[in-house]
């Protein structure tokens, strides 16, 4: 499987800096390719076109959020049909800040995640727990929870469309990374859930995220289990984005 190397730029960027970055970050892979890896960016709603037509096929795009429903009285959301009209791919779906800020339960998750699958969409799904739980010695459960809440409805057919993130929720924009046995054993645990789910569970990218940036990309990438990263902060800069993208080559 090809690792992937997403940004998440959450709440931040107007169109013309969306398309500023987006087309630095298409310009450079254009320029000098990297085949062993494949790279999505999830814009803000309001630039997921201009983001998504700066692409030049080097990237594929996605929406932060999505709403289970194909169009109606919901105010403020958005349809997976608007997604693909704005030539997005993906959808992130459970993001901790989703979880935690918004309070949407896993339920709800795990509707999203259904629907989503249904209208020809492909699937983040980013789970993690909290520090209160990790220091509980939750750190199994709560992962067993988030993922087989969301996941145990999928027929075998959704493995290839669906990617799992892990993003510890005491790492994400606080500048503290989980060390390598932290990673390493939430990813072996993810591993043997998603083998529970499928039958080829084994082929499902795991990504982590949680304050990624160029200079532990590597390091991170070597880990067993690792498939991926999915990355903030540091994905706001088309320089410190691509150094993450090439980290490790
Ligand atoms: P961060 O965010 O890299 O800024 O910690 C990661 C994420 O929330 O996806």
């Amino acid at each position: 499987m090809k690792t992937i190397i997403a940004a998440n730029w959450k709440m931040n960027k107007t169109r013309p800096q969306a398309v500023a970055v987006a087309g630095d970050v298409a310009a450079s892979l254009k320029e000098s390719p990297v085949p062993e890896r494949e790279v999505l960016i999830f814009p803000p709603a309001t630039c997921l076109d201009c983001v998504s037509a700066a692409a030049d096929n080097m990237y594929e795009t996605g929406i932060q959020n999505l709403y289970p429903a194909e169009e109606g009285a919901f105010t403020g959301e958005i349809a997976p049909g608007m997604v693909h009209d704005a030539g997005g791919t993906w959808a992130l779906i459970g993001h901790s800040e989703r979880r935690h800020i918004f309070m949407e339960p896993d339920d709800f998750i795990a509707t999203k995640v259904n629907f989503t699958l249904a209208h020809d969409l492909k699937v983040m799904l980013c789970v993690g727990e909290t520090l209160p739980e990790r220091e509980a010695g939750q750190l199994r459960a709560v992962l067993l929870r988030q993922l087989t809440s969301a996941l145990s409805g999928q027929a075998a057919g959704a493995v290839g469309r669906i990617a799992i993130a892990y993003e510890p929720v005491w790492a994400i924009g606080t500048g503290k990374t989980a060390g390598s046995q932290e990673i390493l054993e939430a990813h072996e645990i993810i591993r043997d859930i998603l083998r529970m789910v499928f039958t080829s569970g084994d082929e499902v990218p795991i990504l982590y995220g949680g304050s990624v940036k160029p200079a532990n990309a590597a390091e991170i990438l070597a880990l067993d289990n690792v498939n991926g990263l999915l990355v903030g902060g540091a994905s706001l800069e088309a320089r410190s984005f691509l150094d993450i993208v090439r980290a490790g080559l």
